[in-house]
């Protein structure tokens, strides 16, 4: 694993991806992307990882995607190379993830860490989709998802605009699930992702999907396929445990299976 632009840890059953590029406030290039994309990949069916962190820096999770990589591209290398597509692969991931925001999560940077399943930020995180100071649009799925995190009121005002969100606005408005003291947040974001690694991991990946799939189905297909999935549960060695320790009044050992 000679990762470049990123650093790999494990802490227990999670798994920490720090995005490392200081020079640049981790902008997104190629290589990070490509580097991350592989890391996470390979936890997704690791036994052994329950759950993902991706954090940045202080100073920056990420200030978007690279923009001078990208400035003397035209058209053709945008569409032949169809530029940040690789990054729809983190949200096909089953194993839950949590960003941890410190500092500046703008354009493609905000973009990645709504591709995480939510979002832990320091009270120091700005949010932005400034891409419309530099003649362009989000592109790495901010204009869709920013809208379903926020509604249209806020997006439309971040994306037109260009603004940026601090950390208690972004709470109030549903973007982040909570805002922690800047210096604690990938302690916490590490806690909220053991809590979840404890549980099990069948049960916890299937949470995650049925969750997902209310932004894409109507309410009765999704309450339906919730029950079903539900329902699939019962094949789990977790569920026996679970239900088992519930009843026996004692901590559950999850199998992961
Ligand atoms: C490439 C970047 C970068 C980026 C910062 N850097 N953001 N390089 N791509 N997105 C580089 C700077 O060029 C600089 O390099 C170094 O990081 C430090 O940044 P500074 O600007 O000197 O820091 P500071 O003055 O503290 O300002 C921080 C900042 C500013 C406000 C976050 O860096 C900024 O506005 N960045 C761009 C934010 C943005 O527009 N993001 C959206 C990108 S487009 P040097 O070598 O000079 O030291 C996107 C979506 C894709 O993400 C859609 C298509 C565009």
């Amino acid at each position: 694993e000679q990762y470049q632009n990123i650093v790999v840890e494990r802490r227990g059953r999670v798994g920490l991806v720090t995005l490392n590029r200081p020079e640049a406030l981790n902008a997104l290039n190629t290589a990070l992307m490509n580097e991350l994309v592989d890391a996470v990949t390979a936890m997704d069916t690791d036994p052994d990882v329950g759950a993902v962190v991706i954090t940045g820096s202080a100073k920056a999770f990420a200030a978007g995607a690279d923009i001078k990589e990208m400035s003397s591209n035209s058209y053709m290398d945008m569409y032949a190379a169809d530029w940040f597509r690789r990054w729809e692969d983190l949200t096909r991931l089953r194993i839950p993830v949590v960003a941890a925001v410190s500092g500046f999560a703008l354009g493609g940077g905000c973009e990645l860490a709504m591709m995480a399943d939510f979002i832990i930020a320091g009270d120091n995180a700005k949010f932005g989709q400034p891409e419309i100071n530099l003649g362009v649009i989000p592109g790495m799925g901010g204009s869709q998802r920013l809208t379903r995190a926020v509604g249209k009121a806020k997006a439309m005002d971040m994306v037109l605009t260009g603004r940026f969100m601090d950390a208690e606005e972004a709470e109030r408005s549903g973007l982040v699930s909570r805002v922690v003291p800047a210096a604690e947040v990938i302690e916490e974001a590490l806690k909220a992702a053991e809590v979840i690694a404890s549980k099990s991991k069948p049960a916890a990946m299937v949470a995650k999907e049925v969750v997902n799939a209310a932004f894409e189905m109507g309410l009765s297909q999704g309450v339906l396929f919730e029950r079903r999935v539900f329902h699939s549960l019962f094949a789990t060695e977790d569920q026996k445990e679970g239900m088992a320790a519930f009843s026996e009044k004692r901590q559950p050992e999850f199998k992961h299976r």
